[in-house]
């Protein structure tokens, strides 16, 4: 099976978030079930510069008075299509944000072309790649379902990826002829949304397959309290709803071998890891202290995130015995509201306000607990990350949160099967009883590494999900027999 994934952000090239992971991470397990990949990109700077080799295989132009020149080429192990453009494309830093934090004025033209470059390769357009099916990652390559169905060629199947509902894509309806579209687009089964245009919204509307990166997640995005609008739409397609658990790269985070971890170990063996955290708390300037329980977080600083919670408590949970470190960036008030607390408590609570893929890595293989106390999660990357790090979680009963962490409940301690803490609702008070449940745990050192080993055995590759999407695949293309047991 060939097929075209259409994504703006791309690890190790391009990444805000778990996006650019997956769509990273996924190609490389999907190898492995007879799957390749293709990933069409934005010709962002890092994107070109990674190219080896690029030959130019096509140049269009997709929407009026935009050029643009198709490049294939390797990058990184990976077969990439990029959509060079100058104009649109080749700007430094935050592929959705200029410089002072607000979101490219172009970001729909600039969208909409690649939406529209993905569109023409699925209908055989383009010599250099003809896909199977597409799948197209969040709403930026939204309209990709909405210019085939119009288009009315025939072309490969849309499986639209929804990795986070809260990010829609909404442009003024004036655009509609700028990004090619046709007058009666602009309707309710068409690319219409509250009197916008919604690209998300038009690739749930149009795609042949709507996928979303946790089970829990396909069902809250159904209800009114989650679908953030769009509940209705999906709830009318949900026999063609699924929801797949994201996996990781067990080679890029593998303690044994992971060049930011300062003492290497293998997954499981906790003592090993302990010289991890002493000088995770050097590097802080904390107090040395193995007997402190060391809370991490490791996140993007949002109201989706639950942050802002946290940094409301942090007078109740540190103390003595425990302390906290901050890796994270983001909303200006959130980034400051830690510097300050920093700075109040500074022999508890030390912060790198900035994104650092090292310091990421370093925290999980050095902190006791990696706080995650999202208000909603699609999947949550940084929870897998942690249990196979030895760092237990401890995070909102959300989303993907929920499918990925047992927690140590009174069975399933029995049954030595937990693997970390849940709380909800995200509130408060339910985050600071869940850090008390787990201080104590901490405390009782025998408990605590049944948490670790638990986690450390939990299978968070890819695996098992490249599996499911590759069955997904075969069935969407009508190929079930190819389907192995
Ligand atoms: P989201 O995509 O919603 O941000 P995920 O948990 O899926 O959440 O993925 C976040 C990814 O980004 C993880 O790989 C995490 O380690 C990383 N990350 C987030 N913030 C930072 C930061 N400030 N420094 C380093 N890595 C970060
Ligand atoms: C989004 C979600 C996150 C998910 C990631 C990758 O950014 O917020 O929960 O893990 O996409 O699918």
């Amino acid at each position: 099976v060939q097929v075209l994934s259409v994504a703006s952000e791309m690890f190790p090239f391009v990444k805000t978030g778990g996006l650019g992971d997956v769509v990273g991470s996924l190609p490389v397990a999907l190898r492995a079930e007879g799957v390749a990949v293709t990933t069409l990109l934005p010709g962002y700077p890092a994107v070109l510069d990674a190219l080896e080799g690029p030959v130019r295989v096509a140049e269009m132009t997709p929407l009026p008075g935009v050029e643009v020149a198709l490049l294939e080429g390797m990058a990184a192990g990976h077969r990439l299509l990029v959509v060079d453009s100058p104009a649109l494309f080749r700007r430094k830093g935050n592929p959705y944000l200029g410089p002072d934090g607000v979101d490219w004025p172009d970001n729909g033209v600039r969208f909409a072309t690649l939406s529209r470059v993905a569109a023409t390769i699925a209908q055989g357009h383009v010599a250099a790649c003809r896909p199977d099916l597409v799948l197209a990652h969040d709403w930026q390559s939204g309209l990709t379902a909405a210019y085939l169905h119009y288009d009315g060629q025939p072309a490969a199947p849309v499986i639209h990826t929804i990795h986070n509902i809260a990010f829609q894509g909404r442009f003024p309806a004036r655009d509609l002829e700028r990004f090619g579209l046709p007058p009666h687009a602009f309707a309710m089964d068409g690319v219409e949304y509250h009197g916008d245009i919604g690209f998300l919204k038009a690739g749930l509307h149009f795609a042949t397959w709507i996928t979303t990166v946790s089970p829990t997640y396909a069902r809250e995005i159904q209800k009114p309290e989650w679908g953030m609008g769009l509940d209705g739409l999906l709830r009318s397609r949900s026999d063609r709803l699924v929801g797949i658990l994201n996996g990781i790269d067990t080679d890029d985070w593998n303690p044994a071998t992971d060049p930011a971890v300062l003492f290497p170990y293998q997954v499981g063996d906790f003592r090993a890891r302990r010289p991890n955290k002493r000088a995770f708390q050097a590097e802080f300037g904390l107090r040395q202290d193995p007997d402190v329980f060391l809370l991490g977080l490791v996140s993007r600083l949002t109201g989706q995130k639950g942050v802002d919670i946290l940094a409301d408590v942090v007078p109740r949970i540190l103390d003595d015995r425990t302390q906290l470190v901050v890796v994270g960036s983001g909303e200006a008030a959130m980034e400051q509201a830690f510097a300050r607390l920093s700075r109040r408590f500074s022999d508890r609570l030390a912060c790198h306000i900035g994104y650092s893929e090292q310091l990421g890595h370093r925290l999980q293989a050095s902190a006791d607990s990696l706080l995650i106390p999202s208000r909603f999660e699609p999947c949550g990357l940084t929870q897998l990350c942690a249990s196979r790090y030895g760092c237990v979680p401890i995070a909102s009963r959300v989303g993907g949160l929920a499918d990925t962490i047992i927690d140590a409940n009174a069975a399933a301690m029995a049954c030595d099967a937990a693997t970390g803490f849940l709380f909800f609702p995200t509130d408060p008070d339910t985050l600071v009883a869940a850090i008390e449940r787990g201080g104590a745990m901490f405390r009782d050192p025998q408990r605590w590494t049944h948490l670790q080993r638990n986690g450390a055995h939990y299978d968070v590759s890819w695996r098992h999900k490249a599996r499911e999407y590759a069955q997904l695949f075969r069935r969407v293309l009508g190929r079930n027999d190819a389907v192995s047991a």
